[in-house]
């Protein structure tokens, strides 16, 4: 072991006790309160009464980038950090894409997606001055509803400065936070894994905005949890909800070295002083304790841990083409398909292309995110390809990991390329059958699993990133699985059929299927994709008054 694995032993066990106790198994499920208790619901909105709000522009969509585009570094000509391009930046990754109504209910969907639509995740700024929306570097919480930013902490630009470890021009950081309550109210003790697929999501959400306007983005994983509480100022005792601090990522012209990009954490602290402005609004007026905040714990990094290694990975994707389908549009119909229609397949390139967007080479957009080297495979349920086999598949993401992989799936009939499937993608049929029954058994019975063009499971490598990293290393493996989960979503959409996210499902009955025996690998997180029935008992309206 490194140092990067000086964690407790206490703690490790905490994560691997959490993920065994909230597996949901055909005869049991994870505890949960097994009812919605609509007394309890929870604000979906957090706002901060007594913080000044300042209005984000509402960018109208443009048939400019188009969506290929915004995957290939350098297409897109880096736009300056203006009021504009950051109201695009939240428009296009956490704002409200829609409202659903039906009788006197209506509900907002969110840009991003959301484990029962209930939206954990909150989003802030940290900035410099920006014309025409702060003259002194501040700290803003994001309201989606509103799409405007409340400022939290206004500080003085030496702050800014010391802050950086090389010149921030044009550069600026986005906090990812999460309200655990939101989901537990819901899913009870499962909530901590959706909690961070939703981060996950968010992450890629805001890279593909990102890099919709020429920027990259970065996540600055030196820094401790502490610290991230500091920099977003959420480390209030006083909130009726705790609020965990997940993510800082940098945003930065695309042009500009990665490795240039960190902070100083000392220079942090000065954050600790500052006068944060709001008070937090309670979103529930009682609760249940679910113990999400004794995972939360286990797992916050703590100070002076190295950052993570990145095994850099030559690029393989290729060129994929350049579709007329332009990104923004993309980025704001994404839905989740609430049924599949059981007749629509799609073209095997259209399977090939979906996949190889999913890959993580280097540059790749929006894997380059993750300080990490990738750890997430795909376990592919195929049901609807033309001209493909049905049958099981898998991804390998990380091609020196093929080996391991081979012999961890001890179910494999063969290990052999499909047919047409493109040289550089690490795609392997390993069983030839009609897999629909299982797919719709093991993602909890639901028919989406079944009635689409494929299905899959994202298998995380397991015990070895957790021994060597420590418990940190858990969420960050949701948040991978979430992120190629956000892509999933957009492919779906750029080739016209829909995706859906699929948070529950049997990790042990997928262990048993691909033949996996120990704790090497873990199912994560479980997605479909295929051709979609609208409800259409639904209304849409649309997102903010005046669209
Ligand atoms: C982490 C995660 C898990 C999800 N799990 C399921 C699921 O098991 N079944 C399902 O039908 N939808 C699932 N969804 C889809 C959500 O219900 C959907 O994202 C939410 O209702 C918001 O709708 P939208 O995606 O159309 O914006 C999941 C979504 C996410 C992000």
């Amino acid at each position: 072991m490194n140092n990067d694995s000086e964690h407790r032993p206490d703690t490790l066990q905490t994560v691997l006790r959490y993920h065994e106790v909230t597996k949901h198994h055909i005869h049991g499920y994870a505890s949960g309160p097994g009812y919605l208790d609509w007394d309890t619901q929870p604000n979906p909105f957090r706002r901060y009464a007594g913080a000044r709000l300042v209005p984000l522009a509402h960018v109208p969509v443009t048939d400019e980038p188009l969506y290929d585009d915004a995957f290939v570094r350098g297409r897109i000509v880096p736009a300056p950090v203006t009021l504009q391009t950051i109201s695009q930046l939240f428009y296009d990754s956490l704002a409200i894409s829609a409202w659903k109504s039906t009788g006197e209910s209506s509900w907002a969907l969110r840009v991003n997606p959301s484990s029962g639509n209930l939206h954990p995740t909150e989003g802030y700024l940290i900035c410099g001055p920006i014309d025409g929306l702060c003259d002194q570097p501040m700290v803003g919480h994001y309201a989606p509803k509103e799409h405007g930013l409340e400022v939290r902490a206004e500080f003085e630009p030496g702050v800014w400065d010391a802050l950086w470890a090389a010149t921030a021009t044009d550069r600026f950081l986005v906090g990812l936070t999460s309200i655990h309550w939101r989901e537990a109210w819901k899913y009870g003790q499962r909530a901590y894994r959706y909690c961070q697929h939703d981060v996950g999501h968010a992450i890629g959400a805001i890279s593909i905005a990102a890099a919709g306007l020429g920027w990259q983005t970065r996540i600055l994983d030196n820094l401790s949890t502490d610290t991230l509480a500091l920099l977003l100022g959420t480390g209030r005792d006083d909130d009726a909800e705790s609020e965990e601090p997940d993510v800082l990522m940098a945003v930065g012209p695309y042009d500009e070295a990665v490795q240039a990009i960190g902070l100083h954490e000392d220079q942090a602290q000065a954050f600790g002083t500052l006068d944060w402005r709001g008070r937090a609004n309670q979103l529930s007026p009682s609760h249940l304790d679910w113990g999400i905040e004794n995972i939360a714990a286990a797992v916050r990094r703590p100070r002076g841990r190295p950052p993570y290694e990145r095994l850099e990975r030559p690029s393989r994707s290729g060129s994929l083409g350049r579709r007329s389908v332009c990104l923004r549009k993309v980025i704001r119909q994404r839905r989740s398909a609430v049924a599949m229609d059981r007749t629509t397949r799609i073209t095997r390139d259209t399977f090939y292309r979906i996949l190889q967007r999913t890959v993580a080479s280097t540059g790749s957009i929006p894997f380059d995110t993750l300080p990490w080297t990738p750890r997430i495979h795909l376990a592919i349920l195929v049901h609807r390809v033309e001209d493909l086999p049905s049958g099981l598949y898998v991804l390998v993401r990380d091609a020196s990991q093929r080996g391991t992989l081979e012999k961890a799936f001890t179910q494999a009939d063969q290990w052999r390329q499909p047919i047409g499937c493109p040289s550089q993608l690490e795609l392997y049929c390993l069983t030839e059958a009609d897999t629909q029954q299982t797919a719709r058994q093991v993602s909890c019975s639901q028919d989406i699993a079944s009635d689409g063009c494929f299905s899959l499971g994202m298998i995380a490598e397991y015990e070895q990133p957790l021994e060597r990293h420590g418990p940190c290393i858990y969420p960050r493996l949701f948040w991978e699985a979430g992120m190629v989960g956000q892509v999933l979503y957009l492919e779906a959409e750029a080739a016209g059929v829909r995706s859906t996210g699929i948070g529950c499902y049997f990790d042990d009955d997928m262990h048993r299927i691909l033949g996996l025996q120990d704790r090497a690998y873990q199912d994560l997180y479980h997605f479909t994709v295929g051709g979609p029935i609208e409800d259409t008992r639904l209304t849409t309206l649309p997102s903010y008054p005046n669209e």
